[in-house]
């Protein structure tokens, strides 16, 4: 039996969160596969309950848990808080790091039946077929960081720090990764200008020697932003630092018509962690416009990755394909002459496909 601990956390994150549950549900079932899941408060949610963003209990619930389903965390009640109490910073951070998830693996595929979806041209984004992993534990958003009261106005400081043993374990996986796909690894940096590049840089150029099976090549971030979008293709794993994955994925998103169908993976620790690569989408939070299908996707990736579930995991990937086929849309990837779903309906047509196959 699994133990899941599901965080559904703010904003349309109690909407996705059962829809994917859901679909669990109809996995175990049909694959002789037990679940037990317990939720947990984390993000504003959890503010507004115990005055806390990650309460003691829920991360001592995921820590004896074997995996986590989050859906997303932060809003605008919260956005004024000071940084140590917000819940991205307070809450998110925090889980990733207690867990020790220090690998983001955020798969872009897009479905053949969303290529016209992406407002790129369909010549750019058909076939698309990328992985980013990001550093997840690391460099600006952990290394030493401060705001000071100067004679003229005021200080603030954040640093990007890595070692090398931060980097190894982070390339190994990538090229460990990209081993099972197209054998390509794209290490993305900006070595032309940060010292900590250079041992990024170097260190992955290390590791290489252990995978000669795997095509290296490095390329400056700002180059990345733009290649991403001129030819897409030419990616098969990306692995790079946190604040470059965080803005890359972001933009990666696009080419799979729509953030809210980008799943993603955090592990690295005992227990993995499974949300959505959008947040908390407050603008349309409550109103059953949300894509659950990043949601579903990542409890694919936990059937894979937590529990050596392969079979399990391509059959939501599938069922997910035979949906888009069949014209069903939520509104962030609805285009005219197709059908316009809910989140609870789209939840609904995934498991029915599951439930006929
Ligand atoms: C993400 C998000 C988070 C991040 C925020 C909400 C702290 O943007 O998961 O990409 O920056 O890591
Ligand atoms: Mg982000």
């Amino acid at each position: 039996m699994y133990k899941i601990a599901v965080l559904p956390g703010d904003g349309i994150g109690p909407e996705i969160v059962p829809e994917a549950v859901k679909v669990l549900e109809v996995i175990g079932r049909k694959y002789g596969l037990e679940f037990q899941f317990t939720e947990a408060l984390v993000g504003g949610a959890a503010i507004d309950a115990v005055g806390k963003a990650l309460p003691e209990e829920t991360l001592e619930l995921c820590r004896n848990s074997d995996a986590v389903l989050l859906g997303a965390v932060g809003g605008p009640k919260w956005d004024d808080l000071p940084p140590a109490e917000r819940p991205e910073t307070a809450a998110l951070l925090p889980l990733r790091k207690g867990l020790g998830l220090y690998a983001n693996l955020r798969p872009a595929y897009l479905f053949p039946a969303l290529v016209d979806a992406s407002p790129l041209k369909r010549e750019v984004v058909e076939g698309t077929d990328l992985l980013v992993l990001r550093e997840l534990t690391g460099g600006l958003y952990f290394g030493p960081k401060g705001r000071e009261k100067e004679p003229d106005g005021e200080k603030a400081y954040d640093t990007l720090v890595y070692t090398t043993g931060e980097i190894e374990r982070i390339a190994r996986l990538g090229f460990q990764i990209a081993r099972q796909r197209r054998k390509k690894l794209t290490s993305v940096d900006k070595a032309n200008v940060l010292i900590s590049s250079r041992l990024w840089r170097d260190t992955v150029n290390r590791v290489a020697t252990e995978y000669p099976d795997v095509t290296l090549e490095h390329m400056y971030v700002d180059n990345c932003a733009m290649q991403l979008v001129r030819q897409p293709r030419q990616f098969d794993v990306i692995v790079t630092e946190n604040t470059f994955g965080d803005i890359l994925s972001d933009q990666v998103s696009v080419l799979t018509g729509s953030i809210g169908m980008m799943p993603s993976a955090s592990i690295g620790g005992k227990v993995a962690l499974y949300e959505p690569v959008h947040g908390s989408a407050p603008d349309i939070a409550g109103q059953g416009k949300a894509n659950p299908l990043a949601t579903i996707l990542s409890v694919a990736m936990m059937l894979k990755y937590s529990f050596r579930a392969d079979a399990a995991a391509s059959d939501i990937e599938k069922a997910v394909d035979r949906v888009l086929n069949k014209g069903y849309r939520t509104p962030d990837i609805y285009q005219e002459g197709r059908i316009l779903v809910s989140t609870s309906e789209m939840g609904r047509l995934v498991r029915e496909e599951l439930e006929q196959k």
